[in-house]
């Protein structure tokens, strides 16, 4: 395309155009911008064969059916096979599944982005293992783990949005993965969170399109880590106690002497007093959700110039089916607005968003054209949404 010198076509801030090289060429040859977008190509999920209801888990603990259905909505989960199936092993079955629906091969993936708080080892992350469970090590591409618990699959999408975006890959594969199963306090102490969690996986192959008319249109990403322990597991880890002065909180760790070294990540006395689970203020986090969620998909449907009416299917995470119910509400969105699947799976944190999209999907409630609404909330706290043109 020729345009006239002084006539600049897009904004470059430096403004060069104007510049001395104008002063030489009197026109200048500019490629039109062709505004990339980024789609979800294909997208898969895997559930253990193991469902696990709420009456097998009152054989273990102080709960029963009615408070976990009443509370949560919950009426069972899956959990994986010890010793054969991970995290890792999961999200190879749901990434599999992505590539095929894509139309492309493992070998394609030019980079893997990983999200779990579940991993198979401690380091290194699980977007490796992944690749060398894919079979592509040769490739040699990029591995990224995100640590964002129940929304890092928005944040994984958003970092594939902002890659795909600027041209640097073609195909990524996005993933979420839990096995929570295998960390889980199966006594009576730990009932307040082991009866929400449960294992799953789903994937995603992002690629770039030049459809106007589809792709993702926004993603909002919030963080505040001013109640980072409302929900989160702490052992092993780093901190020796460090973070009490922000909590108020000092704990006995059971750590050796300061002048010594090792024995910080873990300790007997952590293990021995059931300091390795997770931990959860239950009603200050449901609080924050039902807070957060509308707030963060009011953002970007703002954004974007849309109503809540607009949505077609509203994704969000399966934290527990009162919030969503609320987030519903909120929004006044009709129950064919909502894809709730937390009955069947429990809360699988970063895998929830995906294989709730990839259901709905195989459903056909997911449609060339919809709009459709991912939001997620979670331990950080972390918090964020997508709004995709399918
Ligand atoms: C966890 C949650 C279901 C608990 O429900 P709740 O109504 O807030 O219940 P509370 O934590 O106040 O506990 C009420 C009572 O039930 C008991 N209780 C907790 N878990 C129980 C269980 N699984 N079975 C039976 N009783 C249980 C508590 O010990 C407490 O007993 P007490 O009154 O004698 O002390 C609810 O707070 C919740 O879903 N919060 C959000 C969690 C979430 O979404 N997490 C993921 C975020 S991404």
């Amino acid at each position: 395309m020729n345009i006239p010198c002084g006539q600049s076509f897009f904004n470059y801030g430096s403004g060069w155009l104007n510049g001395s090289l104008c002063a030489i060429e009197p026109t200048i040859n500019i490629t039109p911008l062709i505004i990339m977008r980024s789609k979800i190509a294909g997208i898969g999920h895997y559930v253990p064969e193991r469902v696990v209801t709420n009456d097998e888990l009152s054989r273990f603990m102080d709960t029963s059916d009615e408070w976990i259905q009443e509370r949560t909505g919950i009426k069972e989960r899956h959990y994986g096979k010890k010793h054969e199936e991970t995290t890792t092993s999961m999200a190879a079955i749901a990434a599999r599944i992505a590539c095929e629906r894509a139309g492309i091969q493992p070998e394609d993936i030019d980079f893997i982005i990983f999200a779990t708080l579940s991993p198979d080892y401690y380091f290194p992350g699980c977007g490796v293992l992944l690749q060398r469970e894919l079979g592509i090590t040769h490739k040699e591409a990029g591995a990224l783990d995100i640590r964002n618990q129940c929304s890092g699959f928005l944040y994984a999408l958003s970092i594939a949005d902002q890659f795909i975006k600027t041209g640097m890959y073609k195909n990524i594969l996005v993933v979420g993965s839990e096995m929570h199963s295998m960390g889980l306090d199966f006594t009576t102490r730990g009932r307040n969170v082991t009866v929400i969690f449960g294992d799953g996986a789903g994937a995603a192959i992002i690629q770039p399109t030049d459809n106007p008319n589809q792709g993702i249109l926004t993603t909002k990403l919030h963080s505040d880590g001013t109640y980072a322990e409302k929900l989160s597991f702490i052992n092993p880890g780093s901190h020796g106690g460090y973070h009490s002065r922000h909590t108020g909180e000092e704990v006995d760790y059971g750590y050796p002497p300061k002048d010594t070294y090792g024995e910080i990540f873990m300790t007997q006395h952590m293990m021995d007093n059931g300091m390795q689970y997770p931990n959860m203020e239950g009603q200050f986090v449901f609080k924050m959700a039902v807070q957060k969620f509308p707030e963060v998909i009011m953002e970007a449907l703002k954004e974007a110039g849309l109503q809540p009416s607009d949505i077609n299917m509203l994704i969000p995470h399966q934290a527990n089916l009162r919030i969503s119910q609320f987030v519903q509400k909120t929004l006044r969105l009709s129950d064919d607005q909502v894809w709730n699947n937390i009955q069947k799976y429990g809360n699988t944190t970063a895998a929830s968003v995906p294989i709730a999209l990839c259901e709905a999907w195989e459903a056909g409630k997911v449609k060339e054209g919809d709009l459709v609404c991912l939001a997620a909330f979670g331990s950080g706290f972390t918090w964020g949404s997508a709004l995709i043109r399918w």
